[in-house]
Order: C-alpha cells, then sequence, then structure tokens
C-alpha cells in the first residue's frame, strides 16, 4: 500500500515520462537551444544604441575597482547583472557589446556568460517577470499546474509577455528552496534599477498564484516566503515535530575517573 506522497510522487514520475515522450512541438517547454540562439530583431540587434546611465556608470567604476586592473573581465557577471537591471529585465545585443569593451574582451566571451546563466535574459520581460521552479522537487509538488494557471490567468505562452508589458512567466531551475516546494520567483523591475528586487513565494498553490500576481498589479506588496499559514518560515506545517522538550545533553565521562 502506498503513502499518499509516494503516491503522488510517483503519478507525478508517469507524467515527466509522459512530457518527455512527447516531440516538442507537442508541448510548451522550450528546450535549450531556444535559449542559445540571437535573430536580430528592429529593438535587440547590434546596431542599437545602449550604454550605461551616468548613475550606472559610477557603478561600473565602483564594480571594477573590486578586480585587479588586469583581470577586468572577472567583473562580467555583476555587470551584466548592472546591464540587465538598466535595460528594464533584459540583455540586448548592445548592452552585452558595452560590457564586452568594457572589460576588454572579445563580445563572445560575454555572450557565453549570458547565455549559461538563466537569470540572465535576452528577451523582453515583463516588469514583474514570473520564474516557475521546474525542477523535480518543485514538479512533483505540482509546478506544472502552478505554470499552467499563471499562463491561463495571463493568457500568455511562456516567455510572452503581456500585452499592457505587466508581467511575463519564464522558468528556472532549483532555486534552493525545496523544502518549501513548489515556489516561484518574482523578479521584480517595477522601481528600475535601483529598486529592483528578486522576490521568493513559496508553498505556492494555483489559486495564490493568481492572486499574488493579482496584488502586483494593484501596487501591492505580497508578502514573500511560506504562503502557507500553518508553517513558520520552513519549519513544519501546524509546528514542531521534533525537539518539544529541553533537548537531553549529551553525556559527558568524568576523565578523572578514566
Ligand atoms: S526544486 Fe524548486 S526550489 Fe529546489
Amino acid at each position: 500500500m502506498f503513502a499518499p506522497a509516494a503516491r503522488l510522487a510517483s503519478k507525478r514520475l508517469l507524467e515527466i515520462r509522459q512530457i518527455f515522450r512527447q516531440s516538442p512541438s507537442q508541448t510548451s517547454r522550450s528546450f535549450s537551444t531556444a535559449l542559445n540562439y540571437h535573430i536580430d530583431s528592429p529593438d535587440n540587434n547590434p546596431n542599437t544604441p545602449w550604454d550605461f546611465s551616468d548613475t550606472n556608470k559610477e557603478k561600473v567604476k565602483d564594480i571594477l575597482s573590486h578586480y585587479p586592473s588586469n583581470y577586468k573581465q572577472s567583473a562580467v557577471i555583476p555587470l551584466l547583472d548592472l546591464a540587465q537591471q538598466q535595460h528594464g529585465g533584459w540583455l540586448t545585443v548592445s548592452a552585452m557589446n558595452a560590457v564586452a569593451k568594457i572589460i576588454e574582451v572579445a563580445p563572445i566571451r560575454v555572450f557565453e556568460v549570458a547565455t549559461f546563466y538563466s537569470m540572465f535574459n535576452r528577451a523582453k520581460v515583463g516588469t514583474y517577470h514570473l520564474l516557475v521552479c521546474g525542477t523535480t522537487p518543485c514538479m512533483i509538488r505540482g509546478s506544472r499546474e502552478i505554470e499552467d494557471a499563471l499562463l491561463k490567468h495571463l493568457g500568455v505562452k511562456r516567455g510572452e509577455v503581456t500585452k499592457d508589458g505587466m508581467f511575463s512567466v519564464g522558468e528556472m531551475e532549483c532555486m534552493g528552496s525545496c523544502v518549501n516546494a513548489p515556489m516561484i520567483t518574482v523578479a521584480d523591475y517595477s522601481k528600475g534599477s535601483e529598486g529592483y528586487t528578486y522576490n521568493y513565494y513559496e508553498d505556492v498553490t494555483p489559486k495564490r498564484v493568481v492572486e499574488i500576481v493579482e496584488m502586483l498589479r494593484r501596487g501591492e506588496i505580497p508578502k514573500v516566503g511560506t504562503q502557507n499559514p500553518q508553517r513558520i518560515m520552513s519549519g513544519p506545517e501546524g509546528g514542531n515535530t521534533t525537539l518539544l522538550g529541553e533537548p537531553k545533553p549529551p553525556p559527558c565521562r568524568d576523565l578523572d575517573a578514566c
């Protein structure tokens, strides 16, 4: 007889097998190649002018000061991050070229980094970019239903931005909150690069993610962390199940008696 959790896990594994049996055209999931190529478009091509703002130029200087002058290339990630924040959550080819020029490397060295790390977006995202964790613990706990609820509520496909520019939905791999799976992260660009935040919402349900979206739309700030009122942070639902009394100290040997 399966325990409920084991039965659920077994059901999910069957679903996962089913997904990988489908051809790419049968599923909405984007495969890794989609994340790696670039096609020129009117707002994203090497001739689009792009530069750091005056405020961010000061930040660039500060970031570079953390590295020896002959190792400027080590600043590639913080500089790409700053460029992405300035550009409303995504990196154009011109922004990556600007970073390459600053750190004095061939642009391909910067493209390699930006295509490897999924926190860098190379296509437009919404003011609130909603990232659903798709790794196994979250998948077993229902991340597919979470994503479906978001896509259906917002009327977009994965990677698309809503018509009002406010929301987009993407996927990330494990974000380290498996104990409170399933979870989503919201990259919030509503206050520009100065007020940019990256917020985790854990123990979410399809209903709760829709509520979070609507709160964001109204300009409210949903409480981050677990969305399960029965839990304190990552503690067990309903209160402690172990360590209920004073812990018994370990026995001490009387060394003098040895
Ligand atoms: S699997 Fe989703 S946070 Fe780790």
